[in-house]
């Protein structure tokens, strides 16, 4: 008898109780039980935020990647539904791995990677559809897989579909693995999704061959149109996440990097003068993807996790890994800038400004006791100031130091701290302004209006709360907002 794995992840979603968690997001998006990882198919229909994400429902016991399913119309209030893709197919049976959605004719069309490792060994990947039209029903496509085999040149890793609409025909990007092991992404063409045509290889023609053996495999490529905000151009930002990509750039310090560059794409060329960047600096922040039919400026979420990431204290609730918060994209200056979209509801709100005195203390008091806010400062770093906003206690925190020139975050006494301190050199400036958005186990960071953002893990002891800020010179002049959701 085959299994019933539609009804298998039910039962295991009716079992859950993570929520109960002290550690479970008040409004992140989180699996209802299991593991999370990269958002997929993210859709705007009718007014709805549409989020699927690589789900497994059996995690740690069995691992069998679904697509997970959960809709919100505000970005922070989200009710699951059923899984939109399971595993069930001869093409997916091992998995059904990321991708993304497209509106064709008026359908939402996932295409989604299945992947199969045959017993004697070895990996295949099969590129599928699944069709809805209101969202609720999901049906595979008869005709799966759209793309049975892959190129000459190349490994069995080919996977993670993106399809965008360009002029009268879609294309889709796939990342790669070349035979010599260096990774890239691959270009396929579709008038109708169903017949593809493989164009290429992405290349860099201006990139005088930095960008031709970026790490051993690309996971998630994507192409993100991003407006100016200083000219209102739109620029092309294509991301990506090279594993195993050695660089002498500060940062990249993650088991793997999500990347950007800012260009523009002709056919299979990426032209491009600007710099490849990671888009966020934080510990924990993967595969991201923006969402299709969105507004004009885009919305782009993450995985906020890793690989090798899964020892978490909250798998003992049954549950690992969440979604960052969205961010609109704008790109000024030549870098993508990131900015919180918080639609929460505040329950209280408290404003102060000043000057500050010695080791003046800034709790502000509407945070008494919360463990999700928002907290903006507008901090005066000029001649040495420095700044250190502390979430949660003298025994259980996770730091913050604020300067001119630099961002420090140090989360060695959390519970879950792999990596614990890191150091992000900023431009210099007289005035820094940080928005921290700390949701229970998770904390994002958005510095100077979106310039960098910084999402990372924040498993504090469940007993604290609340954030302080001490400044460590006088005559400095600072403004505080701080908004509880809690
Ligand atoms: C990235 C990734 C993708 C793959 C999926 C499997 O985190 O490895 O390349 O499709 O996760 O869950």
């Amino acid at each position: 008898m085959t299994e019933d794995l539609h009804g298998l992840a039910m039962a295991a979603i009716a079992a859950s109780t993570a929520t109960d968690d002290p550690d479970y997001p008040m409004f992140h998006l989180a699996p209802p039980v299991g593991r999370l990882n990269d958002p997929n198919g993210l859709v705007v229909r009718d007014g709805v935020y549409h989020a699927c994400y690589q789900f497994s429902p059996f995690h740690p016991h069995r691992k069998l990647v679904y697509w997970g399913h959960a809709s919100s119309l505000d970005l922070a209030t989200w009710t699951h539904h059923e899984p939109a893709i399971v595993p069930d197919s001869w093409y997916d049976r091992s998995g059904a791995y990321s991708g993304s959605a497209v509106v064709h004719e008026g359908e939402t069309v996932l295409v989604y990677t299945g992947n199969v490792r045959p017993d004697e060994g070895g990996r295949e990947s099969y590129q599928c559809l699944v069709r809805s039209s209101d969202m609720e029903h999901f049906v595979k496509d008869s005709r799966n897989p759209v793309l049975p085999t892959l190129p000459g040149g190349y490994t069995e890793h080919v996977r993670d579909p993106q399809v965008w609409r360009e002029g009268d025909r879609y294309r889709m990007f796939l990342g790669a693995q070349r035979e010599d092991l260096t990774g890239c992404a691959l270009l396929f063409s579709s008038p109708d999704l169903l017949e593809w045509a493989f164009d290429g290889e992405l290349r860099f023609p201006i990139g005088e061959g930095r960008f031709d053996a970026l790490g051993y495999m690309w996971e998630c490529p994507a192409l993100i149109r991003v407006p100016d905000e200083v000219t209102d151009e739109i620029h092309d930002v294509l991301v990506c996440c090279p594993q195993g990509l050695v660089t002498d750039q500060e940062g990249f310090e993650n088991i793997f990097p999500a990347c950007y560059l800012i260009g523009r794409l002709d056919g299979l060329d990426f032209h491009s003068t600007g710099e490849f960047r990671e888009i966020d600096r934080g510990f924990e922040f993967y595969a991201p993807q923006a969402f299709a039919e969105g507004p004009r400026t885009p919305l782009l979420i993450a995985w906020a996790g890793n690989a090798s990431e899964d020892d978490q204290p909250s798998i003992e609730r049954g549950w690992v890994h969440l979604m960052s918060i969205a961010r609109e994209l704008t790109v000024r200056d030549g870098r993508l800038v990131q900015r919180p979209r918080l639609a929460q509801p505040a329950t209280q709100q408290q404003q102060s400004a000043g000057v500050s005195t010695a080791s003046v203390d800034l709790a502000p008091d509407a945070l008494a006791g919360s463990r999700a806010f928002a907290l903006t400062a507008e901090l005066g770093v000029s001649e040495g100031a420095t700044w250190q906003l502390r979430l949660g206690s003298e025994a259980s925190h996770v730091d913050i130091v604020i300067a001119s020139d630099r961002l420090e975050v140090d989360r060695s006494s959390a519970r879950y701290a792999p990596q614990s301190t890191r150091r992000v050199s900023l431009p210099d400036v007289d005035v820094r302004r940080v928005t921290v958005i700390h949701d229970r186990s998770v904390t994002e960071i958005f510095v100077d209006d979106g310039e960098v953002a910084f999402t990372m893990r924040s498993y504090l002891d469940p007993s604290v709360a609340g954030a302080r800020l001490l400044a460590t010179v006088d005559g400095v002049a600072y403004g505080v907002s701080a908004q509880r959701f809690d």
